[in-house]
């Protein structure tokens, strides 16, 4: 597939509808791609407005950012325990967390999934109703259109080349009452574990979707459109900030900078191999 076949494909996927400029009409110098790009549903509307503030994805400078101070949190027991295990012992000490308040409510931990050796990892940030009822992450609705951006690059939680798959996993195992946001104490009895999760993976590439993976994996509570746009690093691996597949179904303008963030991650993993 070319280069602008993919890009065709991967906003498709992502709901967004192309609008080729006629010839005569000259395209902005700042548009992410020769084409302006509208929402498809409920139906074609104006091409996005202004130009998007991050440049084209395909020559978005590539800036290594130092984390951000960091929130104070509260250390955890075991924390060495965690940061030693395997797989099979990292699965039951999840399983039977009883760390937070958040194991009273939940049906099911919810772990992660994919291939534990994948190149892609994707970290979102906590179990909903459905995940909490399935135990496993997005597979909701935001779970759908997380699935069709990542086919669009070629990449699937099922089976699969290490190359193209992903382990996708969240910030908190548990889900958070109502979908209420995750509490500071929750993020860091958690965060020992996605820790481990990233260490056994050894991705080659984190995507961070939404505002707690970016203050767990960064550090940062800079808001995700201050933060996307450049390579970040979590412990030596490229760290992509985006928006979060949730935030997307509620917004769909921000759906074109999501596809420059996958593009720019696609570039960063084909640069550094
Ligand atoms: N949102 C998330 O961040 N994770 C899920 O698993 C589901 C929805």
């Amino acid at each position: 597939m070319s280069w602008s076949e993919r890009q065709q494909a991967m906003l498709e996927a992502m709901g967004l509808k192309v609008w080729t400029a006629p010839p005569a009409a000259p395209v902005p110098v700042e548009a992410p791609a020769e084409v302006a790009v509208a929402e498809a549903a409920p139906a074609p509307v104006a091409p996005r407005p202004a130009p998007a503030p991050a440049p084209a994805p395909r020559s978005m400078a590539e800036v290594l950012v130092a984390p951000a101070a960091l929130p104070q949190r509260a250390p955890r027991a075991g924390l060495e325990r965690i940061a030693a295990m395997g797989w099979p012992e990292l699965r039951e000490a999840v399983a039977d967390c009883r760390a937070c308040k958040l194991c009273e409510s939940r049906k099911n931990t919810v772990f992660g999934v994919g291939n534990e050796r994948a190149h892609w990892m994707v970290v979102g940030e906590a179990p909903g109703q459905q995940e909490d009822l399935q135990g496993e992450p997005f597979v909701g609705q935001a779970g759908k259109l997380l699935d069709s951006m990542l086919r669009a690059i070629g990449l699937s939680r099922g089976d699969g080349p290490p190359e193209q798959q992903v382990f996708i996993a969240n910030t908190l195992k548990c889900r958070p009452p109502g979908n209420r946001n995750p509490e500071p104490d929750e993020l860091a009895q958690c965060e020992p574990f996605l820790n481990r999760q990233i260490a056994l993976v050894q991705p080659r590439i984190i995507l961070a979707m939404g505002r707690f993976a970016v203050q767990s994996l960064l550090r940062s509570s800079e808001p995700i459109g201050r933060l996307r746009g450049r390579v970040h690093e979590y412990q030596g691996v490229p760290l992509i900030v985006t928006y979060h597949p949730a935030y997307l179904l509620r917004n769909l303008a921000d759906k074109a900078r999501a596809w420059e963030d996958l593009c720019l991650a696609l570039d960063t993993l084909e640069r550094r191999g």
